[in-house]
């Protein structure tokens, strides 16, 4: 049989040898379609692409990838799973359990994963002992973007306290500047929810309140504080916020409509896609207090009959887990690697501060995952606490009502 037909009839390719090989497919879903997500995706096309795979695009735009897993669950009743997907969080774990993922162990082991990832965020890619995702970066969710000129022109520091951030919002407010871009989403409600949980409740109390669903933390004295401050900073966001997409908050403060976003450093991705400078254009802060809230992507291949499929699994779990494009991915994305031996030479200052403060948080319990991206609990339980959080942030219900509708809300969602 002559190669070519042999090629086109199976999409199997000789070796030089003569050995018959799987060309890798891979259909990839994912909701990177911002700008600098859209950069950053590029280069695991391009990887994969250079490796011999054929790299057919599942976009679903929408950030924090609400309808991407919407499209995903689509999918996969119709028994129609893409080969690989964005998926992160127990969220990786709730599909293992339905008996959809692919077993990626033998590429883990033969990449020797186990000894280039942190412990705790190697837990997240095992299922029942075995690896089921392949991990992308780290982002910081707790960071405070700023545009320099802005507060620079109006004598403002970077806050280091909420109180300060707030002192901060009422002078840029009075001098007709927006305080804080923002997206009525609910995802990204819930993103300022959380660092603000972090910051005035401590490390000890986030893991009680939003990884632990402590009942006592849910309705606690601080709890309540923490719905005070969301009001107040509801009262810093422009008219038009409602349904805004994230990255034209992000905008807003690149062209100084706005002073403030707080948002995940894929922001930052968002700054340095429309080439703009950290320390020079914007500033980078992490929200005021302490600890570091990790929210890792991850792929999870879907379990797919085809070799050509399981040779783009095998070859995409490879590359990303790979120095080479943990070091370009996530110098347009805004992340950090995953990988720990990746030299950060090249990488900004708002990058080094995350890695520094990932490593002295892991030392001091307080590396914490990301409720609101999904790193923390099951897309129930999250859910219940984005629905107050939402409703508390778009209407005028006392922080009191909003602490005991959380804690009812987790309690039925159990
Ligand atoms: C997060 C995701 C990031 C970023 C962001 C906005 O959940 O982890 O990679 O893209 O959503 O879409």
């Amino acid at each position: 049989m002559k190669h070519t037909a042999f090629a086109a009839i199976s999409a199997i390719a000789l070796t030089a040898a003569g050995v018959a090989v799987a060309e890798p497919q891979a259909e990839v879903l994912h909701w990177w379609t911002s700008g600098g997500e859209a950069k950053s995706v590029a280069v695991l096309q391009k990887e994969f692409a250079d490796n011999g795979g054929t790299w057919t695009d599942m976009p679903v735009a929408g950030g924090g990838g609400d309808a991407a897993m919407t499209a995903l669950r689509a999918r996969v009743l119709s028994g129609n799973a893409p080969t690989a997907v964005q998926l992160k969080g127990p969220a990786i774990q709730e599909w293992y359990e339905e008996g959809v993922l692919a077993d990626i162990s033998s590429v883990a082991e033969a990449e020797g994963w186990a000894d280039v990832l942190p412990e705790q965020i190697a837990e997240h890619m095992k299922c029942e002992g075995a690896w089921c995702a392949a991990p992308v970066n780290v982002h910081r969710v707790d960071w405070i973007w700023a545009n320099k000129d802005v507060l620079e022109a109006n004598g403002i520091e970077m806050p280091t306290t909420w109180d300060e951030f707030n002192a901060a919002a009422e002078k840029l407010q009075a001098a007709g500047i927006i305080p804080l871009a923002h997206g009525g989403q609910a995802w990204q409600d819930a993103t300022v929810f959380e660092t603000v949980v972090l910051g005035l409740g401590g490390p000890e109390f986030f893991q009680q309140a939003l990884v632990d669903l402590d009942p006592e933390a849910l309705t606690s004295d601080t709890m309540v504080a923490v719905f005070d401050q969301m009001r107040t900073l509801r009262g810093y966001v422009d008219d038009n916020f409602s349904g805004r997409d994230w990255n034209l908050a992000t905008a807003m403060v690149m062209n100084g409509e706005a002073a403030f976003q707080i948002m995940g450093d894929w922001a930052k991705g968002e700054f340095l896609a429309a080439g703009k400078v950290p320390g020079e254009d914007f500033l980078c802060g992490s929200t005021p207090g302490e600890g570091f809230l990790y929210n890792v992507d991850s792929f999870a291949m879907f379990d797919v009959k085809g070799d050509d499929k399981k040779a783009g699994q095998d070859l995409l779990a490879e590359l990303i887990v790979g120095p080479s494009f943990q070091e370009v991915f996530n110098l347009n994305k805004g992340s950090i690697p995953v990988r720990t031996d990746v030299a950060l030479d090249k990488f900004d200052d708002c990058a080094h501060l995350s890695s520094e403060d990932m490593t002295a948080s892991a030392e001091g319990g307080a590396l914490l995952p990301s409720y609101a991206h999904g790193m923390a609990l099951r897309g129930a339980q999250a859910g219940a606490i984005t629905d107050v959080v939402t409703a508390h942030f778009n209407s005028d219900m006392s922080s009191a009502d909003a602490v005991q509708m959380l804690a009812d809300g987790v309690a039925n969602s159990m």
